[in-house]
Parts: structure tokens; C-alpha cells; sequence
């Protein structure tokens, strides 16, 4: 992904630093665009990644957006998305961010739990309006993936369990300033085996049937995201595969003429386009072990600290063999590890480390423990 030209550019930055590859990050979109259906749209998981000039592709290409927070609505605003392409979704969203949400005037509020609703339901008064909402179930299907990633199981926080429906939609009934016109369900993230995806068709199938019997008008149908990337070798799959993707709910998803379906994609849009890159501090051996300390941490990517997440690491300054590493971060946590065990060329201080697959939740969950800068961002487009 790196060529030397690149590469040579690359390290005459101050590290640690992001880097964004904005032309792969077209093409991705230009490759899931052409996989969509006529009546699939995509609302991009905003919370992967939030820099402006990502938006701006997302815009551009006239994606909607995925929010979870009164920010995240107001970034999206901010960076010229129309409300009318924001869907608001979380499972605890305050007053203020719903009366936000409300005033301007969004697409859709996909709601969590009836206190939720009625909320929304009292706020609308108070505003004089009628408000959009979806409803977000549970489907209770095993994304299998990380623990701390699944979403749609019985146990989870998210969502309202499929056996309360009946029961929130007599009381839905009674609101008079909402409409429900969507439901809403995401399995988790980083999925990879796709029939996955087929199980939750299953469940929208009958889902959409119910709601059709009991005369409501079902508009918006949301699937959530969860599609996964290849993080161990990701120059094999640097655009996933959004055809075998749509494929599984061409074939098996049931829907109406005036239905729309969401997708909230996330990590398969911006993931491949990020790498994280630092510089060696120092080296020491230790036991049995090799370490390499970095001047990145968990600090500019935590994925590794709290999912165990295994990115490729590459030493872009070295062509010797490789040997077997721990890579490390700074930080005073022994979490603060990026791989162990790892081959990677043989390595000396100041050689330029590319952590890959760093584009999704990896700068927007950064955090200043022990007092650390927010890194820089660059983008492929402005180096030349
Ligand atoms: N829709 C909802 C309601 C979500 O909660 C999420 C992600 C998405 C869509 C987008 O999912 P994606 O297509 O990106 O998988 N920090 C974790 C991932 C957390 C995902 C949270 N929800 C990680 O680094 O793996």
C-alpha cells in the first residue's frame, strides 16, 4: 500500500500520526455504491470516523449519516449533511440531544426502550410536532464476534426484545406525535461469516409481516452494519466484499415496494483507508523476549487493549529478516500492547512502524491518559 515515494514522504513527519488514504476510501465507496439495490441506502456509521474530510466524501457521494449522539448530528450538520440524510440512533440519548435531534428536523430517531419513546412522544408535544420514529429490536442472533462487539443478543442493552413488540405497540398506539414507519436491528461489528446476515433477513421477514398485520405502515427498514475487514492481511481485501455482502439479503430479504433499506456500514467504508504510524523508541530484550517500544499507544489506538485486536504491523524503514517481537506502546499499562509474538523485519531505533486497518474506531477513540496530544491527521491528497 506504502510505494517508496510514499513512504519516503511519510517519514520526514513527526510521528505518531494518522494517515488516510483518501483515494482508496473513494473507491470503496464507488465499489459499495455500484453493489446497492435500487431501494438500499446507506447511512455511514459516523462513530467509526468523524474527520471532516471524511464527511465530505461520505457528502459527496450523497451517503446518509448514522449518529449516536447530539455531536455527532451536529458535526454531520456542520459539514453540510442534510437532516434529511441523519438517522439518530443510542441507547440512552438525554432530553437535550432529542430536542436537537427534533428541531432539526432529522430523518428518523431509532428508539430503544419504551421510556424512550414516550419521551420523544411528550418532547414532540411540547414542540408542536409529530416526530419519525424507528423502533430498534433485539433479534437475538450471535454476531460472532468479539464479546465487547456483539449487539443483538437476548442479554445485550441494546434494543427492545422481540416478545415486548406487541405489547410496546399497543401503548405506541395511544402517543399521538409519533409515527412509527421503521424498525431497526444491528448484530455487532466485525462480522465476518455472512450467513450471519441471512439469519437477521429471517427475522425482518417476519417482523415486517407482523407490523404489515397490524396495519401499520412500515417505511424504513434498518439492518444495521457489522461487516468486517480483514485486519490480518489487509492488502487482500482493501475494499471488502460489499457484493457477496448485499448479496445475502438480495436473495433473502423480503420487503415492500415503498420500503427503503438501511444500512449503517461503519468499519467496511473507512477501516482500509487509515493506518496509524509511529517510530521505534527504543529496543530491549528482556527473558525470552523482544520488545519494541513505540512511540504510539493505546492512547491513539485502543482496539488492541480492549478487544485483544490483532492489527498488521509493518516496519516500513527495514528490509532485514524478520524476527519475533512484542510491540508495545508507552503507556504505563501492561494493555498497552500492539502484538506479541510478532514477525516484523529486523528493527532498530527511529524506523518508521505502519499499524494498518487503523481508519475505523481508532483515532475517534483516542483519549489524553497520561496527558498525551491528540496525533495529527494527514490525508493522501494533501502530501503531494
Ligand atoms: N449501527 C449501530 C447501531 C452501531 O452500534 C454500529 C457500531 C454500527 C451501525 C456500525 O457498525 P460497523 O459497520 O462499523 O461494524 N469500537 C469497536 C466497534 C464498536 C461498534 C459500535 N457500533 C471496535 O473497534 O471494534
Amino acid at each position: 500500500m506504502f510505494n517508496s515515494e510514499l513512504t519516503q514522504k511519510l517519514t520526514k513527519l513527526k510521528t505518531p500520526f494518522y494517515f488516510y488514504d483518501l483515494d482508496l476510501l473513494d473507491k470503496t465507496i464507488l465499489s459499495l455504491k455500484e453493489s446497492l439495490e435500487p431501494n438500499y441506502s446507506i447511512y455511514y456509521a459516523i462513530k467509526a470516523n468523524n474527520n471532516s474530510k471524511i464527511i465530505k466524501l461520505i457528502k459527496d457521494h450523497d451517503l446518509g449519516i448514522d449518529a449516536v449522539s447530539g455531536e455527532e448530528i451536529n458535526k454531520s450538520l456542520n459539514n453540510s449533511i442534510k437532516p434529511n440524510k441523519i438517522v439518530f440512533a443510542g441507547v440512552g440519548k438525554t432530553k437535550d440531544e432529542i430536542i436537537f435531534a427534533i428541531k432539526k428536523k432529522i430523518y428518523l430517531i431509532n428508539c430503544e426502550s419504551f421510556d424512550e419513546i414516550s419521551l420523544i412522544d411528550k418532547i414532540s408535544h411540547e414542540l408542536n410536532v409529530r416526530t419519525k420514529i424507528a423502533i430498534r429490536l433485539n433479534p437475538n442472533i450471535d454476531s460472532r464476534s468479539h464479546k465487547y462487539i456483539k449487539t443483538g443478543m437476548f442479554d445485550s442493552k441494546f434494543g427492545i426484545q422481540i416478545g415486548h413488540l406487541a405489547q410496546i405497540l399497543e401503548k405506541i398506539k395511544k402517543l399521538k406525535h409519533i409515527d412509527l414507519k421503521g424498525y431497526h436491528f444491528h448484530l455487532g461489528s466485525q462480522i465476518d461469516d455472512l450467513g450471519v446476515f441471512s439469519k437477521l433477513c429471517n427475522v425482518s421477514n417476519e417482523i415486517n409481516t407482523y407490523l404489515k398485520n397490524k396495519n401499520f405502515n412500515i417505511t424504513d427498514i434498518n439492518l444495521g452494519g457489522g461487516l468486517g475487514i480483514n485486519y490480518e492481511q489487509p492488502d487482500l481485501n482493501l475494499i471488502p466484499d460489499f457484493k457477496s455482502y448485499f448479496q445475502i439479503f438480495k436473495k433473502n430479504l423480503i420487503y415492500f415496494d415503498n420500503q427503503k433499506i438501511h444500512f449503517e456500514l461503519g468499519r467496511s467504508i473507512v477501516g482500509q483507508s487509515g493506518s496509524l504510524f509511529s517510530s521505534i523508541l527504543y529496543l530491549k530484550k528482556s527473558f525470552n523476549k523482544h520488545f519494541i517500544i513505540i512511540d504510539a499507544g493505546m492512547t491513539e489506538l485502543i482496539r488492541p487493549a480492549l478487544y485483544n485486536a490483532q492489527h498488521h504491523i509493518e516496519n516500513l524503514s527495514s528490509n532485514h529478516k524478520e524476527i519475533k517481537y512484542d510491540i508495545v506502546g508507552p503507556l504505563c499499562e501492561s494493555s498497552d500492547t500492539f502484538a506479541k509474538d510478532y514477525y516484523l523485519n529486523k528493527s532498530k531505533i527511529g524506523d518508521l512502524i505502519v499499524i494498518r486497518s487503523s481508519g475505523a474506531y481508532g483515532e475517534v477513540m483516542s483519549s489524553n491518559y497520561n496527558l498525551r496530544k491528540k496525533v495529527k491527521a494527514y490525508y493522501s491528497n494533501e502530501l503531494f
